[in-house]
């Protein structure tokens, strides 16, 4: 391909430099789980659980809890994001949430793109685009999801599946708001299987992304990107992944149910 190994080597360059420059982001995405009131309970649990982290802790979650969520977290270091949102400002789009939506609430992050929202509800990169510019549109802060299919990565063509997605959600991007942009590499085979990425697989697809960023953005803003990995990551194998020199956080699914784990995750992250 065009990306030969000389890119590699200055991925290697950018981190060694630049890591320290970033803080890193913990977010939890709960996924199609906990009714208000539980998240009330785990809301309680992770509240002064997690006050002392040096990353950044979020919490995305259902549409139904983020009232709760927004309320309880509340001059605490917690911020909430929502698992979705819809491109439209408003009209016609029965079932759908805007941003403008979000923002009246209090919510800061929404998860864009997620593989099981392409899976399963025919989320496409252009829609992923479209719901990306609205999301920044509005003021919020896009956690943008991309990652290969097991097959994808047994042909070898991980790093270009990886890079179109993020390209073509980017399209129309500025560099001002890049800043108001997280990408979540989580390779879809990993994601619920308790299958993991290697510490290094993770790091070199991140650091592929990083790359694709100093393209297409510049190296300040190549450096100043927060790439997050997700799959399985969990208390036992986050401080490990987290280590990674490009892998600036963690989007985490499972674990993140789980306050005793969610917290550990984010005292690993806290540690770097
Ligand atoms: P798991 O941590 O449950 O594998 O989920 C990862 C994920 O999809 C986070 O968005």
């Amino acid at each position: 391909g065009t990306e030969g190994g000389g890119e590699v080597f200055c991925d290697k360059e950018i981190v060694r430099m630049d890591k320290a420059k970033r803080k890193a982001i913990i977010a939890g995405n709960w996924k199609m789980n906990k009714t208000a009131s539980e998240a009330a309970v785990l809301v309680d649990e992770l509240i002064p659980a997690v006050k002392d982290a040096s990353c950044e802790v979020v919490i995305c979650t259902p549409f139904t809890d983020l009232v709760t969520a927004v309320e309880k977290t509340k001059g605490t270091n917690i911020h909430v994001g929502a698992e979705n949102v819809h491109f439209e400002k408003s009209g016609a789009f029965t079932g759908e949430i805007s941003a403008d939506m979000l923002v009246d609430l209090g919510v800061e992050y929404v998860i864009v793109g997620h593989s099981e929202r392409r899976q399963y509800f025919a989320e496409t990169d252009q829609t992923v685009n479209k719901r990306t510019l609205a999301a920044l549109n509005a003021g919020l802060k896009v956690i943008l999801c991309v990652g290969e299919v097991l097959s994808e990565r047994k042909d070898g063509i991980t790093s270009q599946i990886v890079c179109a997605q993020t390209e073509i959600a980017l399209g129309g991007v500025s560099a001002d708001e890049l800043k108001n942009i997280i990408i979540a590499y989580e390779p879809v085979w990993a994601i619920g299987t308790g299958e993991t990425a290697t510490p290094e697989q993770a790091n070199e697809v991140c650091a592929v992304i990083r790359s694709l960023i100093e393209r297409l953005y510049g190296k300040d803003a190549a450096d100043a990107i927060v790439v997050q990995y997700g799959g399985s990551m969990n208390d036992k194998n986050a401080a490990e992944l987290l280590a990674q020199p490009d892998v600036d956080g963690g989007l985490i699914g499972g674990a993140s149910l789980v306050a005793e784990k969610f917290t550990a995750i984010v005292n690993a992250a806290s540690a770097k």
